[in-house]
């Protein structure tokens, strides 16, 4: 190979899989409760004006108290499923991808399994911040493509409302609840899933984090008073880092696909920060009319991003048949992942 050649790693080099997987429906669900930018300047010092033109976000959608991240995603798991024409009886593996779970023991995934009553799967949860979607994805094709299973159901779902510091204007205007899901199955005509491409940078754990409430620092009687459950964040070292992490992601997934930016009809990213989004176009040169950006309804939705705003282009018939699309993401771990996708 002369020097200065592309090598790709060994792991970046297309896998042989036995038979590709794609997406044979999609769901979504946000709770009916909206939480306008208008509606935080009675909560923090903050404005319409500076949330709009900082973030673009102008609402989000807040769950009801006894409305619990199993309950977004059962909703959205049903979506996808009427979509695909599959019953639940037939899914085979479940996967939940989420940072607010109901409940830290049983899964998520286990109380969506019963919601739904999809009697015959295995059901388990994965913790990768907004990047959990595209994990989740990956992780779901690999069972399908090496024939452990025939059918699965990935969804992201959040209830980060259940984490924000509602004192914080840093972050408080940033995240809303919902939940995105897809059934995966192996295609038939090929296509599908193309590539993917996950990594994450744990020397970056700090800019965004909630400190406690885990093993580290449970919460106790003597801490109770100190807010350490709620979420930290560094917001302009996570805004340089995620736009350096996602095109670098972008550009992985689509050589391992063999296929350049101009090839995708639709890039579906996290819906975090719409300067965030404006960044990344610009590096993959990509006109920002191929980008599917709905954050100005929604907020930042965590796990659920990805897969909200894939099932909205999807209804709005925004992707045909045969169309390349590109899915990345970024999030706390430091995570962050792109999937190519033939639809
Ligand atoms: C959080 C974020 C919107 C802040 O925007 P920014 O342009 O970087 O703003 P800065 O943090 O530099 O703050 C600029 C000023 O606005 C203020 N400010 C911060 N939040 C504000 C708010 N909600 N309303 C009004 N002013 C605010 C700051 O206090 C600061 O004031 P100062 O200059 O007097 O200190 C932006 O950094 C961001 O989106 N980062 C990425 C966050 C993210 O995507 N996280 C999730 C990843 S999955």
């Amino acid at each position: 190979m002369p020097s200065g050649a592309h090598k790709p790693s060994p792991r970046l080099c297309p896998p042989a899989f036995p038979r590709a997987v794609g997406v044979v429906g999609t769901g979504s669900y946000v709770p009916e409760r909206v939480l306008a930018n208008a509606d935080l300047e009675a909560l923090v010092e903050t404005s319409d004006k500076w949330i709009f033109e900082r973030t673009g976000i102008r609402e989000r959608r807040i769950a009801k108290d006894d409305e619990f991240t199993s309950h977004l995603a059962a909703a959205a798991a049903r979506r996808a499923l009427e979509s695909a024409g599959i019953a639940a009886t037939e899914v085979d593996l479940i996967i939940v991808a989420t940072v607010t779970p109901d409940t830290l023991v049983p899964a998520t995934a286990c109380r969506v399994q019963s919601l739904i009553g999809a009697t015959n799967a295995n059901a388990f949860d994965i913790s990768a911040a907004c990047t959990g979607f595209l994990y989740a994805m990956q992780v779901a094709r690999q069972f399908i493509a090496n024939r452990i299973c025939g059918t699965a159901l990935v969804i992201g779902a959040d209830k980060l409302s259940s984490l924000v510091d509602w004192t914080d204007r840093n972050t408080c205007v940033l995240f809303g609840d919902g939940a995105g899901a897809v059934v995966l199955r192996p295609t038939e005509h090929g296509g599908g899933i193309l590539a993917s491409f996950m990594q994450s940078n744990g020397n970056l754990a700090e800019i965004l984090q909630v400190p406690g409430g885990g093993s580290a620092i449970p919460i106790t009687a003597a801490n109770a008073d100190q807010n350490l459950r709620t979420l930290r964040m560094n917001g302009r070292e996570t805004f340089k880092h995620a736009v350096t992490a996602m095109v670098h992601a972008c550009f992985t997934a689509l050589d391992t696909a063999g296929l350049k930016p101009g090839d995708i009809a639709c890039v579906i990213p996290h819906q975090a920060n719409v300067r965030i989004i404006e960044a990344i176009a610009d590096r993959l040169d990509v006109p920002l009319e191929k980008f599917f950006v709905n954050l100005s309804r929604v907020g930042n939705t965590s796990a659920a991003s990805i897969g909200i705003a894939l099932d909205e282009a999807n209804r709005a018939a925004r992707i045909r048949r045969g169309d390349r699309l590109l899915f990345v993401a970024f999030g706390g771990g430091l995570t962050y992942a792109a999937t190519v996708l033939e639809w």
